[in-house]
């Protein structure tokens, strides 16, 4: 352990998790058999609803917890499943700071170093780097109950990282904050996972938040992980209806295949404007007639002038976002369909966004599934 100034941590650390479950002793089974490599150097995103295992899983990384028997974590190679947490160099950062109020910033920052063993002055040298680095160095003799919010996580993370942990591990940690001060945080943290170049687990259940910091991304769902993968892969080829559902908003219009296109109430969406690339794998395409279901994004719709659209419907209503325009829209599908289009129409004053309106939609993208899968 060395007090050198250079910003690197150790050389990252490559985390398995093998076969954890974890049951509490009321039964309640909160991780189910999980299997997850965490590569060396990366960010992965844990995204999942409320009770979904996702601090579960993080404390049996950082050691906080114990999974079932059977389960096994390794970091890097090395069984580390019976060390206790002080013993696995991992840094935490959590939703509620958990900072000691009654003690300085700087005491904070410096408080896991002391108990590492480093020398006063060396310590007092990786202080100021941390609170420089997190721009909070101003504040350095401030008691914490004297912060705003957005100043008492830079703190939390200064402390987290101070050390040099092999492995950072982030439980919802902006949660707390407003929407401004939460996207320019993670900005902040997103360069400093990367100077860094430590391994970190990020949890979070705002698919924004996932999307933005993760290398990768795993969706969690009932103790399980229902998808790995890249952000684009989770948007755009989502394993599942769950995933397909909690990572932003998904469309689907039931119909019959009919030559190039998909019949459906509202009319035929050709399929050419689906591209064989969106059939799933392997997939053989299904005859004339077979019921199939497309799926699109909000944004994968446009608005087109009478006539040119695919498919006709109703707007029931729409709202307008600021950056853009949300539409919902009857009679295409079974299910009410949601668009969005650029913000420079007042829906307020737009006639053909009243509720009532008809409307016609291009669909430009719509994976084709078979009926009830995907
Ligand atoms: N100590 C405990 N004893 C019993 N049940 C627990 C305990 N801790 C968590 N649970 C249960 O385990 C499940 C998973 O909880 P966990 O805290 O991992 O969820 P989470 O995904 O982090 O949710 P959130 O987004 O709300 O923080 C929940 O059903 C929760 O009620
Ligand atoms: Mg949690």
């Amino acid at each position: 352990m060395g007090g050198q100034p250079e910003r690197r941590t150790q050389t990252p650390l490559a985390i398995r998790v093998e076969g954890c479950a974890r049951t509490f002793p009321d039964g309640v089974r909160a991780l189910d058999r999980v299997d997850l490599d965490i590569r060396a150097g990366e960010t992965l995103a844990l995204l999942g609803p409320s009770g979904c295992g996702k601090t579960t899983l993080l404390r049996l990384i950082a050691g906080l917890d114990h999974p079932d028997p059977g389960g096994r974590i390794l970091f890097d190679g090395e069984d580390v499943t019976a060390l206790p947490i002080e013993r696995r160099r991992v840094g935490m950062v959590f939703q509620s700071y958990a900072l000691f109020p009654n003690m300085s910033v700087a005491a904070n920052v410096a408080y896991g170093l002391k108990i590492q063993g480093m020398a006063p002055d060396m310590r007092r040298a990786r202080v100021t780097e941390m609170l420089e680095m997190m721009r909070i160095a101003p504040l350095a003799d401030r008691a914490i109950d004297q912060l705003s919010g957005g100043q008492r996580q830079r703190v939390a993370l200064a402390r987290a990282i101070a050390p040099r942990p092999r492995l950072l591990l982030l439980d919802e940690p902006l949660t707390a904050l407003d929407a401004k001060l939460r996207d320019a945080l993670r900005v902040e943290i997103d360069q400093l996972l990367r100077a860094l170049g430590t391994t970190a687990l990020y949890v979070t259940h705002d698919q924004a938040e996932a999307m933005a910091l993760g290398d990768r991304v795993v969706v969690m769902t009932h103790g399980r992980i229902a998808q790995i993968g890249t952000p684009y892969e989770i948007y755009h080829r989502p394993a599942g209806r769950f995933v397909a559902d909690f990572v932003g908003l998904m469309n689907r219009i039931r119909g019959t295949l009919s030559g190039d296109g998909v019949r459906c109430p509202g009319g035929i969406v050709p399929l050419a404007a689906a591209g064989p690339s969106h059939r799933p794998a392997g997939a053989r395409r299904p005859g004339d007639g077979a019921p199939v279901e497309i799926q699109f994004r909000p944004e994968d719709a446009v608005v087109a002038a009478p006539g040119q659209g695919h498919v006709r419907g109703t707007v029931t209503a729409s709202f307008f976002l600021g950056d853009r325009v949300r539409i919902l829209v009857e009679g295409v599908g079974t299910t009410p369909l949601t668009v969005e289009t650029g913000g420079r129409i007042d829906p307020l004053t737009d006639a053909t966004l009243a509720a009532g309106a008809p409307i016609e939609l291009r669909i430009q993208s719509a994976p084709l599934a078979p009926e009830g899968e995907a």
